[in-house]
């Protein structure tokens, strides 16, 4: 038997569990001291009563045979495919719910998707970016490519025209570094997708976040996207779910590549290795996208933003230089005296107890940044931003 050699040119640890590895064992030699934990963006506010409410309801149908669901529709049940498609006409974009796979969230679906591409394909990442597209492009062996975020572009990388790529990931609102394509710049990376009969995966698990009404929440509001971009989207970040699990896929079946459509690629990938989200969260999902279920989980977005903002606030209090943090859930701060990210890194988690995530964690271009995830109770970042605001 030979395992996958390629999997073994990854590091030796995913950069959360590297992460979560340093915070017990400062927790192991300090256990008194209080951590205040800015580091994964996992969400802390309870789901919405309504959402709760709806699985029990669901959970109820599952037990009489009139109302008991067993296996799902493939491609996910059509009352959510369908609330997911109106929540995108909300916004006059375009997507048919014969487009949407729902799936158990964004970053199973973006690993997955590599079942579609040969191996033989040169991808193209933003840098710094989600460890999950480097780490899947490298497991299936294909060829990686930079292009980087810097303070002098608002780390937002543009593509360059004379650097060829047939997959490209894009993630806007970005995570790590919270900065949001614009509508113009989107359409020179479609523009450059076109040039390079090059495919887009635009992972827009962070749209929810944004305030800025010019700013595009879905690379579908770009003219020509639907022949060129697959969308991936979850509801952990925009709902609370990353303990209940649920995302989507939109992959138009107007993509085709290489004589094929993606779209019965997808459909096929997933009859074959999925057998859907669980009914009662299909339930629960789509009881986000009505009126009264927006309307909640708003609320626990603007919480989170509100933190948002008052790390933003104490870092400026400190003339440190961050991004993001206005149309998205993260901060990512300079750090300061040009110390690196993982020294920075242990001296906010010794000095102050404060744990954030090294920025070089997310690529070479992130050495001597530090992301703050704004998804902490009120009472951590307060605590936390006071630390800041004297840095
Ligand atoms: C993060 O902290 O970057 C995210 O929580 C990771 C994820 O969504 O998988």
């Amino acid at each position: 038997m030979k395992v996958n050699h390629h999997a073994l040119e990854l590091e030796q640890n995913y950069l959360f569990s590297e992460v979560a590895k340093r915070i017990r064992k400062y927790h192991a030699e300090y256990p008194e001291r209080e951590l205040l934990k800015l580091s994964i963006g996992d969400v802390t506010r309870p789901l919405s009563r309504i959402i709760t409410e709806e699985m029990k309801t669901a959970a109820e149908e599952m037990s009489h045979a009139e109302t008991f669901h067993g296996y799902g529709a493939e491609q996910g049940e059509p009352f959510l495919r369908e609330a997911i498609a109106a929540y995108y006409h909300k916004r006059g974009i375009a997507v048919d719910a014969e487009d949407v796979f729902v799936s158990d969230g964004a970053k199973c679906d973006l690993g997955n998707l590599c079942d579609l591409f040969d191996a033989d394909n040169t991808v193209l990442l933003p840098n710094p970016v989600y460890p999950v597209y480097y780490d899947t492009s490298i497991m299936a062996g294909r060829r990686v490519i930079f292009a980087d975020g810097t303070k002098e572009n608002g780390f937002l990388p543009m593509p360059d025209h004379s650097v060829h790529a047939d997959i490209i990931y894009l993630c806007s609102p970005n995570n790590p570094t919270g900065a949001v394509y614009s509508k113009e710049q989107l359409a020179e990376w479609v523009q450059y997708a076109q040039e390079n009969s090059a495919l887009i995966l635009f992972d827009a698990a962070y749209e929810a976040y944004i305030r800025d009404p010019e700013l595009p929440h879905s690379i579908f509001e770009i003219a020509g996207a639907a022949n060129c971009a697959i969308e991936i989207n979850s509801l952990s970040k925009t709902a609370g779910f990353t303990g209940v699990r649920c995302g989507w896929t939109v992959v138009p079946r107007t993509l085709q590549f290489d004589g094929a459509s993606l779209h019965d690629m997808w459909f096929r990938r997933m009859a074959t290795k999925y057998n859907g989200t669980s009914y009662i969260i299909q339930r629960a999902a789509a009881k986000v996208f009505t009126e009264e279920g927006l309307r909640a989980v708003q609320q626990d977005i603007d919480y989170y933003m509100e933190n948002a903002r008052i790390l933003k606030e104490a870092l400026a209090k400190a003339g440190i230089h961050s991004v993001g943090g206005e149309n998205a859930p993260y901060v990512w701060m300079q750090c300061p005296e040009n110390a690196d990210s993982w020294t920075f890194f242990d001296t906010l988690l010794y000095q102050y107890g404060i744990a954030g995530t090294p920025g070089v964690g997310f690529g070479t271009a992130g050495q001597g940044w530090l992301r703050f995830s704004s998804f902490g109770t009120r009472e951590t970042v307060t605590k936390a931003a006071a630390y800041l605001a004297a840095l």
